[in-house]
Parts: structure tokens; sequence; C-alpha cells
């Protein structure tokens, strides 16, 4: 499927592949497309709508909102700010202050910059894991943890280094005086689906407590109850200086935040950092209405119990090898070999099947449901992984 039968060309740059299915609506943990035909989504935007799709609590703030004020300049106060960025200060356990942005990219580009006038002349690197993701603007592209991404675009901003993820003596080697911040996702989404350990994370926070280093974590896709917490690092009992979030703060509005304790934040004087968009009154009104549901709902608590039992019957299938991830952020490492297919071709049975999910990895799905997915769709979305497994292996028998 490409553009419309009446366009002669495709006027859209192909940084993505062409697209299979076209989505028209969309309401709680279901999807339709332009047939009319109706898939479970098992994948949420890639953690974007936890609430489901067209929310009745944000599509009503958002309907009221762009009949009030839609948008003024940040040199203006409005009303919804305020009191978004005092409820992420609450659930990041208080004592720090945020910048709004509009993507998760910003909000680590926001990091990135309070790392490096925090750290002064001469400390400015920061060091990030392999496997990481952390955004495709120069900066975050260059302090994510995957050099194959970075060949096209070199040369790339100085100032990152990468050391292997869960290896905290590779860690401290690296930490010289030149290091202002250490950036690292709580679970490497991108990369994998690969939590962190409480181990490893206590150790990033000792080891930068030694040395004088900003300790930043990444939640653009681990936040917001997603993975069983408020934000994910929190299973760790770590405090980090920074913390930054997106993808599910708008339910699919776009709205990024780095949030930093106060001594970080306060390096920011005004003019150093800015975004036309950012915080804005229809972003902010859909965020504060997210962050009502999701305290109402209590989110991290639905996706720790669905998570466990999502997992545990999906890792019971004998195509399956392993579930790996927290809470319902998932990855369902399938035995491929056995299959004799890729991930991505069982997603793309799946999606042909009704069901949306994608493949982290060649070797398996990633699952980053609703967090308000009902017990029904969970029965719908393991039959209907189930069967696809056992079609595909009777397939696969059969040839061989
Ligand atoms: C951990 C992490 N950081 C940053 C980003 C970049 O966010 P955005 O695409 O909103 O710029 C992503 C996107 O997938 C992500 O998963």
């Amino acid at each position: 499927m490409g553009a419309p039968a009446e366009m002669d060309r495709c006027p859209i740059m192909a940084t993505y592949g062409a697209p299979t299915v076209q989505f028209v609506r969309g309401q709680g943990s279901w999807l339709w497309d332009r047939d009319d035909r109706r898939y479970l989504d098992l994948l949420s935007g890639l953690a974007v709508t936890s609430l489901g799709h067209s929310h009745p609590a944000v599509a009503d703030a958002l309907c009221e909102q762009s009949r009030r004020l839609l948008h003024v300049s940040n040199l203006f106060g409005t009303e919804h700010g305020w009191h978004v960025a005092a409820t992420l200060d609450r659930l990041l356990g208080g004592g720090g202050q945020v910048f709004f942005a509009n993507s998760g990219a910003e909000a680590n580009e926001a990091a990135l910059k309070l790392a490096r006038k925090f750290g002064g002349r001469g400390r400015h690197v920061v060091v990030s894991a392999y496997g990481s993701f952390h955004g495709r603007t120069l900066a975050t592209l260059h302090a994510t943890g995957q050099p194959a991404k970075h060949e096209a675009f070199q040369p790339l901003p100085e100032g990152f280094r990468h050391v292997a993820w869960s290896d905290l003596d590779e860690l401290e080697a690296s930490l010289d005086d030149s290091v202002a911040a250490v950036l690292l996702e709580p679970v490497q989404g991108e990369g994998g689906v690969n939590p962190a350990t409480a181990e490893y994370f206590s150790g990033v926070r000792r080891l930068c407590d030694e040395r004088g280093v900003l300790f930043m974590v990444d939640e653009v896709q681990t936040g917001l109850g997603r993975c069983g917490r408020w934000f994910a690092h929190q299973h760790f009992g770590v405090v980090p200086d920074v913390v930054t979030m997106a993808k599910s703060l708008g339910n699919g509005v776009p709205i990024g935040a780095c949030w930093a304790r106060a001594e970080v934040a306060a390096v920011f004087e005004p003019g150093d950092h800015a975004t036309t968009y950012g915080g804005q009154p229809l972003a902010t009104a859909a965020a504060r209405a997210v962050l009502a549901v999701m305290e109402a709902e209590r989110v991290p608590e639905r996706a720790t119990t669905v998570g466990a039992e999502l997992s545990a019957r999906l890792a019971a299938l004998p195509e399956v090898r392993a579930v790996r991830g927290l809470g319902l952020l998932l990855a369902v490492e399938l035995d491929v070999e056995a299959l004799g297919v890729t991930a991505g071709q069982v997603a793309t049975l799946l999606s042909d099947r009704g069901v949306v999910v994608n493949a982290v990895t060649p070797t398996a799905l990633r699952l980053a449901p609703s967090l308000l997915i009902t017990p029904d769709e969970v029965d719908l979305a393991v039959d209907a992984i189930a069967s696809a497994l056992a079609d595909l292996g009777t397939a696969g028998a059969e040839t061989t």
C-alpha cells in the first residue's frame, strides 16, 4: 500500500518502509483500517496510547482546550503546565523541576544540554550504553549506542561515549574527568526489551556519586506506568538526577518532558533552552487529563498484574523460548528455527489476522498493549498469538 491512487508519486520521504495497513480510527485496544477491518492493538503506537485509543477523558480535554486556547508563546504562562509538572515531580519523588518538549528526542536534548551546562567547560561527555536508543536528532543519535545508525550522518556532535550494557566495570573505566553524565534506559526498548537490574542501576548510582557525574534515565518508552511503576527505574531503588519521558504522556498528543532535581535544573537560566510548542496549552491539557486517568486507574498496578499474566501464558506456548520485560513492555522470544520464519514474518501474519505487534529483533515480538486492556482482550491476544504460532509450526513441520 502506497500513496492514494490519485497521486502519481509518493509525496512522503521514504524514511519508513511502505505501510501495509492504513488505520483510520481507534477505540480502546482496537483499531480499524480503511476497509473497516478491526485489529487488536498490542503495540499502542509504540507505547504511546497507554490509555487506549480515543480515551474519552483525553478527547474531552482536547475538544474543550481547542475551543478555549490552542497556543500561546512560552513567554506567557498557561493553565495546565504547572499542574502537569507538579504531578510528574510528585510521581518522581519530589524536589525537581520540569522542562516541556515535544518528543522523546527533544526531552533528551534538554537533558544533554543540562548535563553540559552542569558539567561546565571541559566536562561535557555523556556516556551511554551499546544497544540503547535515545532519538534521531544529531546529538541523541550519537547518544544512541547503535554505531550502524551513525555512519551515514558523520561527523556527529562530539562528546559521546558508549559502554557495554549492564557492565559496571566498563562503565567505571569510562568515567574520566571529561564525563558530565551517564544516560541509560531502565529497559532498553528499541534494543530488544532488555531490562536493567537493581544491581546494575544501584552500581551506576554509586559510581556517579563517587565521580560527581549526573545519572540521567531515559524513560521515554518505559515511563508512566508502562513497566509496573510510575517510572521503571523505581523498580531498582535509585533516584536519578534527570529523568526524560514522552510517549504515553499525551496518549498520542506530542509532548515530552525532562525532569531534573532542583540543583541540576537550576543551571538553566532564561535563554539557555527553549521550544515554541513545548508545554503549550493543547498538549498540557491532554497530559493533565492523561495523568488524572492514569492515577485514577492505578495503571502501574494494572501493568504489573496483566503483564505477569500475559508473560506466563505466552511463555507456556511451545513455540516461545522466553518472555522478558517489565510490566506491559514485553518481548516474546520465539523459537524461530523450529518455526522456520523470522519474528517479522510472524508479525505480518498476525497483522493479516487482525493483531498489531512488532518485531523488536529478528527473533522477538514486542508487546506494549494499552494499560487498560481488558481480561477478554488478553484472552483474544493470547489465543491469536498461540494459533498463529501453532499454524506456522505445523506448516514448518510439513515442509521439513
Ligand atoms: C528510550 C527512547 N528514547 C528516545 C526515543 C525518541 O523518542 P521520539 O521518537 O519521540 O523522538 C525513543 C523512541 O522510541 C525511545 O524509545
